[in-house]
């Protein structure tokens, strides 16, 4: 993807005193399943500089977002209150919540706001017509406002009315993060420096297929774990036992480790388990894995030697636990490779989801150089895919450059 040259928020100078900013934010929080409670509020953290920035220029700041999958149906426990609530705590001021994202009641809302108040909209996804990207709910969205700030990173590989259909609507600029996330993440993706090592894991290759391609081009090393790690060795005729394994993908990782060339490495040593359970014994094996065992980890010589590339490296993108990461005695591996990235001289850039999560528990997210707040996104751009929301901010006005250090934002993003 070639950098991207957008608007940004700070191109509309002092325009947006008094206005009505429309702001599209991915809001798409894990919640506890039992409790319904927020669980990792990282992406509400980190869309605070361009709503902060709005907010002290006086803007009247909409905020829309999804939460979970409700397919086009109200659901309770996905409604945005708690995420407005989480917000108001973050900015230390009260924060508005409208019972929906359209109609008659949300327009006074926000015409009845003053200068620097925010107000949170209801589940976008409550409505079909947000992800079949209709016009005519695209335009109602954009009715109440002046302009559209999209800093919805984690959700810029969605052509949705919120990401590109309202860009027909209104002047359209990008907020902060998606600014942030476009420098970080082009660093894999254009001239990358070197040594670049690439670590993936996860449980499927298939999920990860078009990153893998674009990275084996880019990177010098591409270090796998996780359960993907099975079919790539069992494809070499390495014995597995009753490791995860995608038969129908076999052919495939077959293809990509004659395309790497030797650029892709597996684990040389593994824990293993009888079963999958929380009393699960772990049992450290070499190479072959005996039949009756499963793979659920990497061990430690794989672990030792994914730490030394890691050091050497000028560059280091990861996306996806490298164990099983649900049972913590499995959970080692990842953690030497957070340890490991944290403590790199080089740029570390970690992918959403879960990997931004892990990262976070450890608290290690300062010691990074970016924890991107994109899972899909963040692997579609290593895909060097296009990604559709990106796209429509580019077609809205193509005046500034993102890479623009001297129209840095307020956090230095
Ligand atoms: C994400 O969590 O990756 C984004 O919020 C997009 O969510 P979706 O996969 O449900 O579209």
């Amino acid at each position: 993807m070639e950098t991207m040259a957008v608007r940004t928020i700070q191109d509309l100078g002092d325009a947006i005193a008094g206005k009505a900013i429309l702001m599209r934010v991915d809001f798409n929080v894990p919640l506890d399943k039992k409790t319904g409670r927020i669980t990792n509020d990282l992406r509400i953290r980190q869309a605070l500089p361009t709503i902060r920035y709005a907010v002290e220029r006086s803007a009247r700041t909409v905020l829309m977002s999804h939460l979970g999958r409700p397919r086009g149906k109200a659901a309770p426990e996905l409604s945005m209150k708690k995420v407005a609530e989480r917000l108001s705590e973050l900015l230390d001021s009260s924060v508005g919540f409208a019972p929906d994202c359209v109609g008659h009641e949300v327009r006074k809302m926000v015409a009845e706001m003053a200068g620097g108040e925010v107000l949170v909209l209801e589940n976008l996804r409550f409505h079909p017509e947000e992800e079949d990207n209709d016009p005519e709910f695209a335009r109602e969205l954009a009715s109440a406002a002046d302009f559209y700030v999209n800093d919805a990173f984690g959700t810029a590989h969605r052509a949705h009315a919120s990401t590109e259909g309202v860009t027909k609507f209104l002047p359209s600029v990008a907020g902060f993060l998606i600014r942030k996330e476009v420098q970080y993440l082009s660093k894999a993706t254009e001239q990358p420096e070197h040594p670049f090592v690439a670590i993936m894991g996860g449980a499927k290759v298939k999920d990860k297929i078009g990153a893998i391609r674009n990275l084996l081009d880019a990177a010098d090393l591409l270090l796998i774990g996780g359960a993907m790690a099975y079919t790539f060795l069992k494809y070499r005729g390495i014995p597995v036992g009753d490791s995860m394994v995608e038969e129908d993908k076999l052919e495939l990782a077959g293809e990509l480790l004659r395309r790497a060339g030797g650029k892709i490495v597996l684990p040389c040593d593994h824990l293993c388990a009888e079963e999958i359970g929380e009393d699960a014994e772990p049992v450290a094996v070499e190479r072959e894995i005996p039949d009756g065992m499963i793979g659920l980890d990497i061990g430690p010589k794989t672990a030792g030697l994914y730490e030394k590339e890691i050091a050497g490296a000028r560059l280091v993108t990861w996306n996806g636990p490298v164990g099983y990461m649900e049972i913590d005695v499995f959970a080692g591996g990842t953690r030497r490779i957070a340890r490991a990235m944290a403590s790199c001289a080089g740029t570390c850039i970690v992918g959403g989801g879960e990997t931004a999560e892990i990262v976070e528990e450890l608290g290690l997210q300062d010691e990074m150089s970016h924890v991107s707040t994109g899972g899909g996104a963040c692997l579609d751009f290593l895909a060097g895919k296009q990604l559709p929301a990106l796209a429509a901010l580019q077609q809205a006005g193509k005046v500034e450059c993102c890479g623009d250090q001297d129209s840095a934002g307020p956090d230095g993003c």
